[in-house]
């Protein structure tokens, strides 16, 4: 496995790969590593003869007042998990190899419509531009023939999707389900934010998604009602809950006919901002 930090580093060694035709897997992440983000190294593994990790906190998705700076950077202990896990190339850069021309970039990629503009869209204004434009350019730095991205980040995945159909990117997007801790909890890089007591009833988030989707299985159709039921009983437990909603796959408003839907969550708990969803095929 190799590590490389800068953009001409990581040419020469994927020029190796490709001159081979080998076919490149990568996986785009923030770092801090944990099981969910192996999954999508193991998927990646099974897709790509050569398997790239990009490791990169990407100042252009975080809000003024969010938490660019003190998100956990540990870029040996990540390199440990992902020679564990076979990775060919970590490729860590700084912000000014991704970002070469300067800071911020003056050309961005902007995803409209309810898939980028609802939900997250709305409580974090600009975040999936920094998302859209930072994935297009890795896209274009290590040009995989397959991406692999977590339904953790359910949206995120969805304005992947959308911006490579749009802009007709030759690439394959492959979503994995999310890796949860014994208790329900989603694992996150931020769930190491949470005080004991937070981490304790972290898990009521899923509970209430869950709750939910349940309920929906079992035929209810009446989602406002059922979703400020949830949002009640999260705030009873001391969660500031931003949205809890059920939509289409795609984030649209649910249909009559839907084959499957999803709920997805975001709340404060804390000082820490928890995001979650479920998936129900109907
Ligand atoms: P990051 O939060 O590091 O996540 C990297 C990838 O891991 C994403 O595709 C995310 O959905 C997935 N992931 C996170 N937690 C997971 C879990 N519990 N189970 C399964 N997959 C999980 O998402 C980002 O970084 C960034 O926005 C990025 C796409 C790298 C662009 O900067």
């Amino acid at each position: 496995m190799r590590i490389v930090h800068k953009v001409s580093d990581l040419h020469t060694e994927l020029s190796d790969w490709r001159a081979g035709l080998e076919s490149v897997a990568l996986v785009p992440t923030m770092g801090n590593l944990h099981a969910g983000h192996a999954s999508l190294v193991k998927r990646a593994r099974q897709l790509g003869e050569c398997v790239v990790v990009s490791i990169f906190v990407n100042p252009l998705q975080f809000g003024p007042h969010e938490d660019f700076e003190r998100y956990p950077r540990t870029l040996a202990a990540d390199a440990k998990l992902l020679e564990a896990e076979h990775a060919d190339v970590v490729f860590a850069p700084a912000v000014a190899d991704m970002y070469p021309a300067g800071y911020p970039p003056l050309t961005s990629v902007h995803v409209g419509g309810t898939v980028a503009e609802t939900l997250e869209g709305d409580f974090r204004p600009g975040h999936f531009t920094g998302v859209a434009t930072v994935v297009n350019i890795l896209f274009n730095l290590v040009q995989p023939r397959v991406a692999i991205f977590g339904e953790k980040d359910w949206q995120q995945l969805q304005v992947i999707r959308r911006m490579v159909a749009d802009l007709g990117m030759p690439v394959r997007i492959v979503g994995m389900p999310t890796l949860r801790e014994a208790d329900g909890l989603a694992m996150s890089s931020r769930n190491q934010y949470l005080q004991p007591d937070e981490r304790a009833r972290a898990p009521l988030l899923h509970a209430a998604l869950q709750a939910v989707a349940t309920a929906t299985a079992e035929g209810r159709r009446d989602f406002d009602v059922l979703c400020a039921e949830q949002k009640a009983v999260l705030e009873n437990a001391g969660f500031r809950p931003q949205y809890l909603e059920v939509r289409e796959p795609d984030l649209t408003p649910p249909r009559e006919d839907s084959a499957r839907l999803v709920v997805l969550a975001a709340a404060h708990l804390g000082a820490t901002r928890l995001i979650d969803n479920v998936s129900l095929r109907l």
